[in-house]
């Protein structure tokens, strides 16, 4: 697997690339877990050839800790990505990134200030910038994204259809441990006590989906049952727990039809952890 630490790097190597051989690109910010993997998997069924990155993004940091805490496991992960059958990783440096007096920011849509953008102010604006820069120097036909960030997710799709950006996005299931828990790199911060609390996210969704499949159409019966099990574990502070039309990202509304789905964000101690689930077409039973 090639390492390429400068955009001039990965341009040479993309231009050595034989064409037409379908790029598949898989930006991530490292401590790679099965979460990741599942994305290269799918890429590499979908394009001959699949590129990652590992990029621990200042700008869409909102606190300074959870940077400098943010795990960093570069051989780990290399080895992961081999394992993979990754062809090559990018692996800039701030520098490389930012450069001298770099200045301009993506502005999320309606869809970030609300969500994880309350809670994060800035977040979204640095995820976009980085992901806008990263597509642009991928140049990939098809870029990986998981359903776990379900909003990340929704504000790239927003952004590479406005900015007309040409590569196709798309959206990988999440990947759980087997009790339920979503994989993703913070876990490793929780305490065994606080591991056993974290289960409560995934229970307060499948409390809100099981009320969803015995016919609930009202949102917010649908929130009340996800508190209800939220409430019922100590130490764990709740952000936000909703149900939103995935066609938008805003609140879902009982009189109008669409895809819900139920997301929440909640702290537990110092770590913070976000899940969510798809609910379905409000229409159908
Ligand atoms: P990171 O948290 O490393 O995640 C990289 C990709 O892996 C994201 O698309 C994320 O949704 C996906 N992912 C993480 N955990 C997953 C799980 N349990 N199941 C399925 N997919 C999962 O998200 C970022 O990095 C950054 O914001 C980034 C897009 C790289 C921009 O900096």
């Amino acid at each position: 697997m090639d390492r390429l630490h400068s955009v001039a790097d990965l341009r040479q190597w993309r231009a050595a690339l034989s064409l037409p051989q379908s790029l598949g690109f898989v930006p991530t910010m490292g401590a790679l877990h099965d979460g990741h993997g599942s994305l290269f998997e799918r890429a590499a069924k979908e394009c001959e050839v699949v590129f990652a990155s590992i990029f621990v993004n200042p700008l869409q940091f909102n606190e300074g800790k959870d940077f400098e805490r943010y795990p960093r496991t570069l051989e780990e992960d290399c080895e992961f990505l081999e394992s993979k059958g990754v062809a090559a990783v990018y692996l800039p440096d701030h520098q490389d990134m930012y450069g001298d007096g770099f200045d301009t920011e993506v502005t999320p849509g309606r869809a970030g200030d609300i969500w994880e953008g309350r809670f994060r102010p800035g977040h979204f604006a640095g995820m976009l910038t980085v992901v806008l820069k990263l597509l642009q120097r991928a140049q990939a036909d098809a870029a990986y994204f998981g359903e776990k960030d379900a909003q990340q997710l929704f504000l790239v799709r927003q952004m590479v259809k406005d900015l007309d950006l040409a590569v196709k996005i798309c959206g990988c299931e999440t990947v759980r441990e087997s009790d339920g828990l979503a994989m993703s790199s913070r876990n490793a911060f929780l305490t065994p006590e606080q591991r056993q609390h974290s289960l409560v996210l995934f229970n307060a969704l499948q409390a809100a989906f099981k009320a969803w499949q015995e016919g609930c159409r009202i949102p917010s019966a649908l929130e009340t049952a996800m508190r209800k099990v939220l409430g019922q574990t100590p130490g764990v502070a709740v952000e936000y727990c909703a149900v939103v039309d995935d066609h938008d990202f805003q609140s879902a509304r009982q009189d109008q039809a669409g895809v819900w789905r139920a997301i929440v964000a909640a702290r537990i101690g110092e770590t913070r952890l976000l899940d969510n689930q798809s609910l379905g077409r409000s229409d159908e039973t």
